[in-house]
């Protein structure tokens, strides 16, 4: 899938999705917009917080305070760290999945920032921001989004704020559609003159359709102080 949503043609997704089930049973989803993803349950909205964020909040990665949800979804992730103490503020340019993830922290009684925007293009002062969190979003965007993103996560981070990434990776087979696999050297590329990274690992993002995952890389980067 690729997002294309900030210039020129209106953003289109394209999906194809393997069923569980089908041997070779092959659906090709062509959608119009991310919007039209939540008019169902998209393929990447599992109903749970990507295990990769899980351990990273047991294991005390990120530091406590602002955390930033870019891409957030219906919030699933936004609302586990809200659980675990964090002051959280979640964007998505799907209104329909900001919708939702408002109605689940009502439920739930939680506070969270959610709004629709364009993380392209942020709305927030810079600096403003402990961490962020990145779960599905950058392997969306096309090459020549990338470096905007990485200016636009720069600017609302703290100096030495942290930036978490899960993106799938070349290791995952390309016979599912879905989207761009990035490889370290993509990532290293990417971030390397805004960010130290810290580390590039192996790790599962969560899907609808995958058993156990599908290959992804877990990246933690450091926002550099200049
Ligand atoms: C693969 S989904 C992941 C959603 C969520 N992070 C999760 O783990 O369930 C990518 C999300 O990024 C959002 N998105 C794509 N381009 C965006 C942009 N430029 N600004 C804000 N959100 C964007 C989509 O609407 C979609 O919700």
């Amino acid at each position: 899938m690729q997002s294309g949503a900030t210039r020129g043609d209106p953003p289109r997704v394209q999906f194809h999705n393997v069923l569980e089930s089908g041997v070779g049973e092959r659906i090709c989803l062509f959608l119009s917009s991310w919007e039209d993803a939540y008019k169902t349950v998209p393929p990447w909205d599992v109903g749970r917080p990507q295990p990769a964020f899980v351990e990273l909040v047991r294991a005390g990665e990120l530091s406590k305070g602002r955390v930033l949800d870019v891409g957030c979804g219906t919030g699933e992730n936004a609302l586990y760290l809200a659980e675990n103490g964090f002051s959280v503020t979640g964007v998505d340019l799907s209104s329909r999945a900001v919708a939702v993830a408002r109605a689940k922290t009502a439920e739930k009684r939680l506070k969270i920032d959610f709004r629709a925007g364009n993380v392209l293009s942020l709305d927030f002062k810079d600096g403003l921001f402990d961490n962020i969190i990145d779960s599905g979003l950058f392997h969306t965007f096309p090459d020549n989004d990338r470096p905007v993103y990485t200016h636009e996560i720069s600017r609302v981070l703290v100096a030495n704020g942290k930036y978490f990434m899960l993106c799938f990776s070349e290791k995952e087979p390309t016979g599912w559609g879905g989207p761009h696999r990035v490889t370290r050297g993509e990532i290293e590329a990417t971030f390397s003159s805004l960010f130290k990274i810290n580390y590039i690992r192996d790790a599962l993002f969560a899907t609808r359709f995958h058993n156990d995952g599908g290959r992804a890389y877990l990246t933690s980067a450091t926002r550099s102080s200049v």
